[in-house]
């Protein structure tokens, strides 16, 4: 391992506040958390041991006089559990009211939200419950302590703008900035102005915690004396929750890393040869790197098995089923190493107890936005140093640790990004404008935004609402079209593609292909299974491309009685067609609400590729005409892209096409693509797309 590896000089641990101005409260204190796995402890003991224990009458105090708190402590110090439960144990959902915890991740809402209703011994979805998008696991008048992602509190927001139904409003991992934390911070900022009385605290790993203090920051009205005895107080407080881990040292590669999949596995199994027991955390980005990592993992296994038994190899990302996320959470048998193979949701979503090595591959999948060619997509790239040091902190929880950095140390010093970009700042900001339309704020443009996302993308939002007939000459929602879209929680050209369909006579069809887009993937696939997998795929394969595919494979489903064999035999991922039923069967309530109708359009596909062209058009490629390899431009800005190997026409490669989604790996990359006819551009978004010859189009 010495060839290889090089020790770093950094220190990861540190206070993570030390700011300390006028009109903040600061308070610290020093606590180490007590080594090991809690094996005999009761479940209170546990929590009294978490860092922010100490600090309970301290939280309640400040949230009692303080309209907003901000607390700042390392992931595992027990900000997501504990606090909640000392708001309710101070009465804060007395009277019918509720508190809310927001998250940016499903997957981190589920698991602690049943790791809350374990420790109050209460039933998952009484008392404690949570809801994601499709999945509402709470019960009216009983449930007090609610888990939910902000995207689904922005939605309630269109129902009850105030929402007056809750008391606290505790929104976590502020630092991971996600698109809908920063709207969200937004608009509770103009709430708190409505509802004095209502308490928010934000809280996070990582914040520059001046920053959000600054931007909670209320103006004060002239000679008015400052809460002389009633309210709460303006300024916001801030609490540092001071509870460091244990140090962890930290390796570089001695040489910049080639492929990352292949030296987190031999770094892993490294670790496993040389280093004493502790589990093991590896950060990669996503479902596809993951899956390959363990499986070389698992094969390394079987192969040779004296270098790696006692290695349990587990997967972690969102979409992930209940039972394997549970398999992550659960502590390693005896004498036996847990590998938990994870995106970044691990790096402060989720606490994993035991990890002692964490193997960082310095990237992370993100999402990219570029208003001139309007294309959006997911990218691996370089975290920033903030997340790499976040990632060497899960080491050290329960003992000293090691850090494996797949990069150099010059690397990390010079080249890495200090700070990650917030969200809202490298997005497509067209479901934010719709949203935001649909809370009745007009002047978007001029919203209090923590971090201001670029004109051009506003822009471009607005001329694709306005295009799709969401947005009028005013720019104001357009009724009904406008509303209906707004009222359907998935992206708007999926929404406006249910709303035609509604109007073409093929909805049933399309809001089983909008259920199908809004899983990650209905296929098996793997390593080994390729081929396999791909000669199952033809079984389905429609000439009109993916979103018809779909069709097919659903109606193969349902004719087998929904049969988990059906689909083990034909590649089909059997939890997802479960999630797709689910799904499917919340859509058409939705569009029942909202007045659209529900019918079959039977066998006319033309119909299906007119509602699709009718939400996506912007999405439309034409086929160079001179390209041996299947090079498509983009109609709108002349983007170079491919159809994804994974497509039914890949090297089918039609003339025109529709796609859903675009990968950027070496290429940028189609993923779900339908054939279309271009003349239905025209009739689908004539201010969009002109005519300039008969058969040429141009934007
Ligand atoms: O939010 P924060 O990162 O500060 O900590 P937390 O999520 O409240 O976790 C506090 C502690 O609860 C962790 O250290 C874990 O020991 C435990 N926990 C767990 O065992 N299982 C979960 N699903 C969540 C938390
Ligand atoms: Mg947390």
């Amino acid at each position: 391992m010495s060839q290889f590896w090089k020790p770093g000089t950094e220190r990861p641990q540190g206070r993570v506040v030390d700011d300390e101005e006028g009109g903040v409260l600061f308070l610290s204190g020093s606590h180490h958390s007590s080594s090991s796995r809690h094996g005999y402890a009761s479940m209170e003991k546990q929590r009294q041991r978490l860092p922010v224990f100490k600090y309970r009458t301290a939280i309640l105090y400040l949230v009692e006089t303080h309209a907003t708190t901000i607390i700042v402590g390392e992931t595992g110090s027990g900000k997501t559990t504990q606090i909640p439960q000392y708001l309710k144990e101070a009465g804060w959902a007395a009277g019918g009211r509720l508190i809310a915890c927001t998250q940016p991740r499903r997957l981190a809402v589920q698991a602690v939200a049943s790791r809350v209703a374990e420790e109050m011994g209460v039933k998952l979805g009484e008392e404690v419950g949570y809801t994601i998008r499709f999945e509402d696991v709470t019960k009216p008048d009983v449930t007090v302590l609610k888990f939910l992602t902000d995207g689904v509190l922005l939605r309630e927001m269109m129902d009850d703008p105030l929402l007056t139904k809750y008391s606290v409003i505790m929104v976590d991992e502020a630092h991971e900035r996600s698109i809908s934390t920063d709207i969200l911070l937004g608009l509770l900022k103009k709430i708190q102005r409505r509802r004095p009385e209502l308490r928010l605290i934000i809280s996070s790993a990582t914040i520059e915690a001046k920053s959000m203090s600054d931007f909670f920051q209320m103006r004060k009205k002239r000679r008015e004396p400052e809460n002389k005895d009633h309210g709460p107080q303006v300024e916001p407080a801030i609490l540092s929750v001071e509870g460091r881990g244990f140090n962890v040292q930290i390796n570089y590669a001695e040489e910049p890393v080639q492929d990352y999949v292949q030296a987190a596995v031999s770094t892993t199994l490294l670790i496993h040869q040389r280093e004493p027991v502790g589990d093991v955390l590896v950060f990669l980005t996503g479902q596809d790197d993951i899956d390959a990592a363990v499986q070389l993992l698992t094969d390394e296994v079987q192969t040779t098995g004296k270098h790696s038994s006692g290695l349990i190899v587990l997967p972690l990302y969102s979409g992930l089923p209940r039972a394997d996320q549970e398999l992550v959470f659960s502590p390693s048998p005896r004498g036996k190493r847990k590998v938990v193979i994870s995106t970044n949701i691990a790096e402060t979503s989720l606490t994993l107890e035991g990890i002692v090595y964490v193997v960082d591959s310095g990237f992370s999948k993100q999402r990219f936005y570029n208003p001139i060619s309007d294309i959006e997509n997911l990218v691996v790239a370089p975290i920033s140093r903030a997340s790499a040091r976040q990632r060497t902190g899960r080491a050290g929880r329960v003992r000293p640790g090691k850090c494996y950095r797949l990069y150099t140390e010059e690397y990390f010093l010079n080249h890495m990004p200090n700070e990650g970009i917030p969200e809202i700042q490298r997005s497509n900001m067209v479901s934010c404008v719709i949203q935001l339309k649909a809370l009745g704020i007009d002047n978007i443009l001029g919203f209090d935004w923590p971090a201001s996302p670029s004109a051009e993308a506003m822009i471009r939002a607005l001329e694709v609402l306005y295009s799709l007939g969401v947005l009028d000459d005013d720019a104001k929602l357009t009724s009904p079209t406008g509303f209906q879209v707004a009222e359907i929680p998935l992206d708007p050209m999926v929404s406006k593609m249910i709303i035609a369909s509604s109007q073409l006579g093929c909805s049933e069809e399309i809001i089983t292909i909008a259920a199908v887009l809004s899983v990650q993937s209905i296929w098996i696939s793997g390593r080994g299974i390729q081929k396999e997998s791909d000669e199952a795929k033809l079984r389905f394969a429609a000439a009109e491309g993916d979103h018809v595919t779909f069709l097919n494979v659903y109606k193969g489903f349902h004719q087998s009685g929904k049969s988990s064999q059906w689909c083990h035999k034909n590649f089909v991922n059997y939890q997802a067609m479960r999630k797709v039923l689910e799904v499917r069967e919340q859509l058409k309530r939705i569009a029942k609400r909202i007045g659209l109708v529900l019918k079959s359009c039977e066998s006319d596909m033309e119909l299906v590729r007119k509602a699709v062209t009718a939400g996506f058009f912007a999405n439309a490629c034409h086929l160079e005409a001179y390209s041996h390899d299947g090079m498509y431009k983009t109609l709108r800005g002349s983007q170079e892209v491919y159809i994804h190997p994974s497509s039914v026409l890949f090297r089918v490669n039609p003339k025109w096409v529709i796609y859903y989604s675009l990968v950027s790996t070496d290429r940028q990359y189609m993923r779900n693509v339908i054939t279309i006819d271009p003349s239905c551009l025209l009739d689908a978004a004539p201010h969009f797309y002109k005519m300039q010859q008969s058969n040429h189009l141009l934007y």
